[in-house]
């Protein structure tokens, strides 16, 4: 699994309840987080230096586990490796398909994605062309959560003013498209109502990783009683193992990788 950071521990969780018995090689691009801001064609080529990094790993099957980086192209991603690669995107899509009634949804995700016209892309290849997709950039979320903040009078303030246009548009759904998201779920519900359904991207993902392992015959089907997982940083190992273990409330160890030719 990969991401810019500490933000894919989201889908990891979801995969330690669904997937217990599969073993973890995790890589947080954390030297190069946020990847939001950043032009696209640069986080592909930090994602292929991870990907390279992580097929040396003996893995079976890749989840891009971070909203930016798979916008950023996860069909170039899906070219290089030979195993089943998963994003983030389209597992989110088809669960927001199937919980709209008024067919309104809006995404909300970094500068990155919500530029990249991934999501809408999405809708368009998943069958949902007479929805209406209402999109929001949220920069200041990433910042709050890394920050503490997500329960400061000053999250509230941002959140009202981001999601105001999504609120007056009449959604029903919102796709928490940015892995931190779902850290700051409880004031965006607060600001949308009880009547918006929140869509996390990170336990369909673990439902598809399952699906496609089980497919193709790589479920690791034998009880194991703790498999050791791998996690590895870009940046320092310590601030990622101290975030990682107040996230996911289990201490884990973290490892960093300083790729030949990395570029900050
Ligand atoms: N994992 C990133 C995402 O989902 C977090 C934000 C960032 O790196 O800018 O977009």
């Amino acid at each position: 699994m990969l991401d810019s950071g500490v933000g894919g521990l989201t889908v990891v969780k979801e995969i330690f309840k669904q997937l217990p018995q599969e073993k973890i090689v995790y890589f947080g691009d954390t030297a190069h987080f946020p990847y939001g801001p950043r032009p696209q064609s640069q986080v592909r080529s930090f994602v292929y230096d991870i990907i390279d990094f992580l097929l040396t790993q003996e893995i079976k099957m890749i989840i891009v586990a971070c909203n930016s980086a798979a916008a950023a192209g996860l069909e170039y991603y899906k070219e290089r490796v030979n195993v089943p690669l998963l994003g983030v995107i389209e597992p989110a899509v088809r669960m927001a398909l199937q919980h709209t009634r008024t067919k309104k949804i809006g995404v909300i995700g970094t500068t990155g994605t919500i530029e990249s016209g991934a999501y809408q892309q999405a809708f368009d290849r998943l069958g949902g062309s007479d929805i209406q997709l209402f999109s929001q950039a949220c920069p200041l979320f990433v910042l709050i959560v890394e920050n503490g903040l997500t329960g400061s009078p000053e999250a509230r303030r941002v959140a009202e003013e981001y999601l105001r246009p999504l609120k007056d548009a009449g959604i029903d759904t919102l796709i928490l498209g940015c892995t931190h998201y779902p850290l700051m779920s409880d004031v965006i519900q607060d600001v949308m109502g009880p009547g918006v359904k929140l869509i996390s991207s990170a336990e369909e993902t673990a439902r598809e990783a399952r699906e496609v392992l089980q497919g193709s015959g790589l479920l690791n089907l034998e009880e194991r009683n703790a498999p050791r997982h791998r996690f590895f940083v870009s940046g320092e190992a310590k601030p990622f193992a101290d975030m990682a273990a107040h996230l996911m409330g289990r201490k884990i160890d973290a490892y960093q990788v300083i790729f030949p030719n990395q570029r900050l």
